[in-house]
């Protein structure tokens, strides 16, 4: 089987490039924007590769003909795409629509990652078939990204998670557990809002449901987020617990403190039941994703 990554400098990629290269039976191209910044090159192909420029990710799917498409790249930033709202929707949404239609061209199918986002948190943890109503500009590009594939002719996989966290080398961006270990570590004073519900997922078992959905070319939308549902508060106080540390400096606060940007949904989380059976997608606790973490970072 070939596949193709795009965004393979980001967290997702990074855990896909290194489990498919260790697979013998798949030949891996990783693309992402600008330069490889993964610094184990051997075992795959790169190509840099925008895109949101249409002419280029045509040609890229059309010369190396991949059995199928993982797309990762996106705009993640929650208030910087409530700030860029063009940049935002020509990433997570125009570009879908190009991928879309060059995988159909050359019969490849796409597998695409979606949000919790695209909820607005006043009933979760939800299903697949829940009505979504995104509060964010992020949540809205996410939703119309899903509904392009929904009415393409494309084969598709949607997999939709939540606060994905691990340890990868030049990442553009820090994750919760990376960045409240470290701010533990410091001794520093954090006040962590206590009334927003997640299920934070280890970006080894997102890459896992990945494979899972590519090798079963499995059709439609699957949660695939870990399985543990905790707030925020809960989340932060179960690092510093878990690697030892001091939280006598844990503040719970309220959203409605933290004046950010982008409204964000207060109860997420989803119901693994469709994944778990059909996928056997089986993630990993919380706490055994964080002692996955210490391996890694040891
Ligand atoms: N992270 C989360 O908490 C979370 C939660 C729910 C859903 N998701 C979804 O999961 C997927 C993977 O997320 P992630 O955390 O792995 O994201 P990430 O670490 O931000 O990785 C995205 C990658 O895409 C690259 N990229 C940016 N613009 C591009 C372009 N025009 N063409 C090609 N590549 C481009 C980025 O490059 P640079 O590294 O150079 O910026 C980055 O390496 C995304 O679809 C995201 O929406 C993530």
């Amino acid at each position: 089987m070939k596949v193709l990554v795009t965004g393979s400098n980001g967290l997702l990629g990074q855990k896909l490039l290194y489990k498919l290269k260790e697979d013998k039976s798949i030949d891996l191209i990783a693309t992402s924007l600008g330069k490889n910044r993964v610094t184990n090159t051997k075992g795959y192909s790169y190509i840099k590769l925008d895109i949101t420029n249409k002419k280029k990710l045509t040609e890229v799917i059309g010369s190396n003909n991949p059995d199928v498409v993982i797309n990762t790249a996106a705009m993640t930033n929650v208030d910087i795409c409530e700030d860029k709202k063009q940049d935002c929707e020509s990433l997570n949404v125009t570009a879908v629509s190009y991928l879309a239609d060059a995988c159909l061209e050359n019969d490849v199918h796409l597998i695409h990652i979606s949000t919790d986002f695209i909820f607005d948190g006043e009933d979760g943890p939800y299903k697949e078939d829940d009505k979504p109503n995104p509060l964010s500009y992020y949540g809205l590009s996410k939703l119309k990204s899903e509904e392009i594939l929904y009415k393409h002719d494309v084969r598709w996989t949607i997999l939709r998670t939540i606060i994905v966290f691990g340890v990868a080398e030049n990442l553009s961006k820090s994750n919760i557990v990376l960045w409240a270990k470290a701010a533990l570590e410091k001794g520093e004073q954090l006040n962590i809002i206590d009334d927003q519900y997640r299920a934070p997922t280890l970006a080894e078992d997102l890459a896992d449901a990945c494979i899972l959905a590519a090798k079963k070319k499995a059709y439609g939308i699957y949660n695939t987020s870990g399985k543990d549902i905790m707030s925020i508060y809960e989340m932060v106080e179960r690092i510093g617990k878990h690697y030892g540390l001091d939280i006598t400096n844990l503040n719970k606060i309220s959203t409605s403190k933290l004046n950010q940007k982008a409204k964000r949904p207060p109860r997420t989380g989803f119901i693994l039941d469709k994944a778990n059976s059909i996928l056997d997608y089986n993630p990993h606790s919380f706490e055994e994703s964080l002692s996955i973490i210490t391996r890694q970072l040891n």
